[in-house]
Order: C-alpha cells, then sequence, then structure tokens
C-alpha cells in the first residue's frame, strides 16, 4: 500500500477517484453542495437532488466533466459534533469501498477535522479507515487473479496544518496496514498452508527489515525446556510444535519490555474431546491471537516506536489420535505446577500456561496475552467486544484507554477468587475445565496460575477474532483484533 500525503487542491488530483466529505447538519450540507456545483456545474443536478444527506456511511458519486479526476465520491460524516475520529475511519472506509467497486486502483482523499480531535488524529482516522476497509482473502479464488485493488491513497488538503499532519502520521498508517493485514492473512488461512511450521516461517518473513530478532525453538528444545502444556497438546499431533520468540528492541537497553503472548493452535478440533462438525473450519482462526501478537510487534517495530517488545507464540495443532492427550491425564508445566485434563479442548490455556511462565524471564513492565479461548466469551460479548481480565488495574486501566482510542471495545471480567471453586482438581493442582458457568473467568483464573511476578491482562478475543459479516473496516473472518490497540498502548503508555 503505498500512501502519499499532497498540499493540492480537490480539483488538482490524479488518482483515478477523488473522495471529499460533508457533514449533515444544514448549513453544513449546504456550504458542501455550493462548493461542489461551483467546481463542478455540470453535477448540479445530483449535488442538488437531495438524495445525499450527509448521513453517516452515504455516499453520493459525481461525475467530473473535465477537471481532474472523472469522479469524486462525496461521504457523509453525520452531524459534527458527533464526529469521532471512529466516525472517521467508518466515513472513509464507506467511500474507499464504494471507489473500490469501480475497480481503480488509486484514490485521494481530502482530509477533514473531526470534532474535538488534533489534526494528526483526524488524518490517522481518515486513512485507518481507507486503508483496512479493502481487505480480502481472496489468493485461493484463481478468478480473482490480477483483480485490481486499490494499492495508492493519496491524503491530500489545501491546508497547511492538515498537510503537515498528514506527513507525521503517514508511517504510523503505513506500519498499522502491514500489522493488521498480516495479522488477518495469518488468521484467515487454513490450517494446510498455516501450520506450526509454516507460522514459524511466516514471523520470520515478517520481521525481515524490522530489526526484530527472530528465534524459533523446536520441539527438543521445548521438551528440554519441559513445556509440558504445549507438550500435552501436541503429543495428538503429527506436526512439531514450535514456541515462537520475536523480540524488538527500540527502547533503551534498560527499558523493561511489554511481553505480548499469544495463543498459536493453529487448528482445533477438541482432540480427543472433539468438536461437532458444524462449524469447525472456523478453528482455523484458533490461532488470533498469535496473528495478533505478531501483527502488533511488526507494526510496532515498522512505525519506530521507541519501546522494548517481545512477542511469545507457543504454537501446535490440537488432534485426536491414538497418542492424544485424553481426559483424566495429569500434565506438569515448566513452572512445575500439574493440571488434571477435564477436557481436552481446553487446550489453549494449557500453551499459554508455559508461555506466561517463560514470560518471567524478561522480567517484563507488563505481560499481555491474547486468545481466541472460550466460547463462553462469545456467549456473553458477542462478536463486538473481547473479554478483558488482569491482576493489575493500572494496565487494565491502559488497555481501557487504548481501546476507546481504537474503537477495539473490551469488556472488563472479574478474576473473583471464589470461582476458583469451579476449577479444583482432586489429583493436581488445577483442573482445566471449570464446565459451563463463567467458562471466560475461569479459563482467566487458570492462567493466572501460570503468571510470574509482572502486571498481566489476558485478552478473550475468541468472539471478536473471527468476524461473521463484513462490518465497515472490518472484513467478515480474520479481524485482526488487538493489533492497533496494542500499537496504542505502548506508543500512549504512562508509567
Ligand atoms: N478455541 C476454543 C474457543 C473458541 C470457541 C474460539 C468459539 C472461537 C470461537 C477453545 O479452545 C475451546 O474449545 N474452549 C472450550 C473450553 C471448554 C472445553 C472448557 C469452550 O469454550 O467450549
Ligand atoms: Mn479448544
Ligand atoms: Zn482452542
Amino acid at each position: 500500500m503505498n500512501i502519499a500525503i499532497s498540499q493540492s487542491a480537490l480539483t488538482n488530483q490524479k488518482a483515478d477517484i477523488v473522495i471529499s466529505f460533508s457533514f449533515e447538519d444544514d448549513s453544513l450540507l449546504k456550504a458542501t453542495k455550493k462548493r461542489l456545483v461551483e467546481l463542478y456545474p455540470t453535477a448540479s443536478a445530483v449535488v442538488n437532488s437531495n438524495d445525499f444527506k450527509g448521513t453517516l456511511r452515504s455516499t453520493m458519486v459525481i461525475y467530473t466533466g473535465a477537471k481532474g479526476a472523472s469522479k469524486v465520491i462525496v461521504a457523509g460524516l453525520g452531524k459534527k459534533d458527533s464526529c469521532t475520529a471512529e466516525t472517521l475511519r467508518r466515513a472513509s472506509s464507506a467511500a474507499a469501498k464504494r471507489a473500490a467497486a469501480y475497480g481503480v486502483q488509486s484514490i485521494a482523499i481530502e482530509a477533514v477535522l473531526g470534532n474535538g480531535l488534533t489534526p494528526e488524529e483526524s488524518c490517522l482516522s481518515l486513512l485507518e479507515g481507507a486503508v483496512l476497509s479493502n481487505y480480502k482473502f481472496d489468493k485461493y479464488i484463481t478468478s480473482a487473479k490480477g483483480k485490481k485493488k486499490i494499492n495508492s491513497i493519496t491524503l491530500f488538503s489545501d491546508s497547511k496544518q492538515l498537510v503537515a499532519a498528514g506527513k507525521s502520521v503517514s508511517a504510523m498508517a503505513k506500519s498499522i496496514y502491514d500489522g493488521v493485514t498480516l495479522a488477518r492473512d495469518l488468521a484467515q488461512a487454513p490450517n494446510n498452508e498455516i501450520y506450526p511450521e509454516t507460522l514459524a516461517k511466516a514471523a520470520v518473513n515478517a520481521a525481515k527489515g524490522t530489526g526484530i530478532k527472530v528465534t524459533i525453538l523446536d520441539k527438543k528444545k521445548i521438551q528440554a525446556l519441559k513445556m509440558g502444556g504445549l507438550l500435552a497438546v501436541n503429543q495428538g499431533s503429527v506436526r512439531p510444535p514450535v514456541f515462537i520468540v520475536m523480540e524488538y528492541k527500540g527502547g533503551k537497553a534498560t527499558d523493561k519490555p511489554f511481553v505480548f503472548v499469544g495463543k498459536g493452535i493453529t487448528f482445533d478440533t477438541g482432540g480427543i474431546s472433539i468438536k461437532p462438525a458444524a462449524g469447525m473450519s472456523d478453528m482455523k482462526g484458533d490461532m488470533h491471537g498469535a496473528a495478533t501478537v505478531i501483527g502488533g510487534i511488526i507494526a510496532i517495530a515498522k512505525a519506530k516506536l521507541p519501546v522494548n517488545v517481545v512477542a511469545l507464540v507457543p504454537s501446535t495443532e490440537n488432534m485426536p489420535s491414538g497418542t492424544a492427550l485424553v481426559p483424566g491425564d495429569i500434565v506438569t508445566f515448566m513452572n512445575g505446577k500439574t493440571a488434571e485434563i477435564d477436557n481436552t479442548d481446553a487446550e489453549g490455556r494449557l500453551v499459554l500456561a508455559d508461555a506466561l511462565h517463560y514470560a518471567s524471564r524478561y522480567k517484563p513492565k507488563a505481560v499481555i496475552d491474547f486468545a481466541t479461548l472460550t466460547g463462553a466469551c462469545v456467549v456473553a460479548l458477542g462478536t463486538v467486544t473481547s473479554g478483558l481480565m488482569g491482576t493489575d488495574s493500572h494496565l487494565i486501566d491502559q488497555i481501557k484507554k487504548a481501546s476507546t482510542r481504537t474503537n477495539e471495545y473490551v469488556c472488563e471480567l472479574p478474576l473473583h477468587e471464589e470461582y476458583e471453586d469451579l476449577i479444583k482438581s482432586d489429583f493436581a493442582d488445577v483442573k482445566n475445565s471449570g464446565g459451563r458457568w463463567a467458562g471466560a473467568i475461569t479459563a482467566g483464573l487458570f492462567l493466572k496460575h501460570f503468571i510470574g511476578d509482572y502486571p498481566w491482562a489476558h485478552m478473550d478475543i475468541a468472539g471478536t477474532g473471527m468476524a461473521p459479516s463484513d462490518r465497515d473496516y472490518w472484513p467478515k473472518g480474520g479481524t485482526g483484533i488487538g493489533v492497533r490497540m496494542l500499537v496504542d498502548l505502548v506508543k500512549n503508555w504512562k508509567a
């Protein structure tokens, strides 16, 4: 994706299609129309028709005749006083999608200020909405081969201030595009493309040229480290596990790193406690946590943020076979604790347990794990909001703020110790399933047994990782959830 910023007039754009915005408020809509008719007298019929009212997500197409690009798409922003960063993302996304439907490759977007937003926030939001909206996982559709997609976006304005702001955020917009797109591609890819070893290769490839150091721990090293949870889930699988370590040192050598941990189950059949057939293919996305933390560290490194970050991914398939883990088995983890297996489909927490213990060696500033962990979280919050849990109110507070700024919704669930009763085992330190009640919370409490002496937060993205349909700049399928939030969190971190 090529992103350019230009100080220029609406009628001077070289892109295939130009996008401009209008508020819904009477006087502002009138002013837009007056300007458009002055610039494009031949378009007065459509402009004055009243079909376009400036409401959010609505668009109007003007055939310009001679001046500059052949079409201008005017996109509604709704009322000015409710124009937030998210409004700008959504309006920009609606306009970019309308443009993409014409099969064009380049668009130019006229910058506009949101209500109470800085020029930088406004420009970044407009770019985000446009670059994230035209994602399609169509590489396996042979008839889509060679189809044109938007690959060049110019943000323009005749205001010096907006142009300067655009220039200051364009590298960030590109980094976010790269990180989110990578996460979506990884999450959406089927298991015959992305399995543990190819996930590791994808991490190595993505890190090229970013300064991120990638280390892949293979099965032998995982055995030597006694990562009993990861090995237990893997033991039914022909394909070996990997443990991916990515390290980005953008901060001072003495700065403690943020550690991100991502669940990397490349396919979850449920194992011996096998899942029903209907909808099982969604479980190719059971490594969205991994996709989030890999996409996140890539975006942070590409944006050259001055922080230290480590991403950890324990990865395996969860398969039933003659060698698979069975209910009743007792597993010993890297930290020496034991768990009784009640349900082999509660496998995510087993691999995360070892990774959360491994994280301690970095003496982290904070650890955040992302996991498509429980169906219970989807029942509670649907596909709109991620479940948030953790041990540290400062970290939770910073995550909530980042979530508000990026519009990646979170809702905190309580880790009250009373729920521990549900995962008590008669034969081991803890049981890996607590049954149906409070399923997202008991999963969080299980993880808590394995954290080290660091602030910790857990994000259950089971519902938000895979979207059931397109929504604004989120595509159906792997959403890339969490990448933007991680970038925002470390960028705006307050100690
Ligand atoms: N990967 C699933 C959770 C999931 C469900 C993700 C739906 C995305 C959409 C996880 O490994 C799982 O199977 N969890 C079980 C846990 C239970 C056995 C305690 C669940 O939620 O049913
Ligand atoms: Mn499972
Ligand atoms: Zn799973």
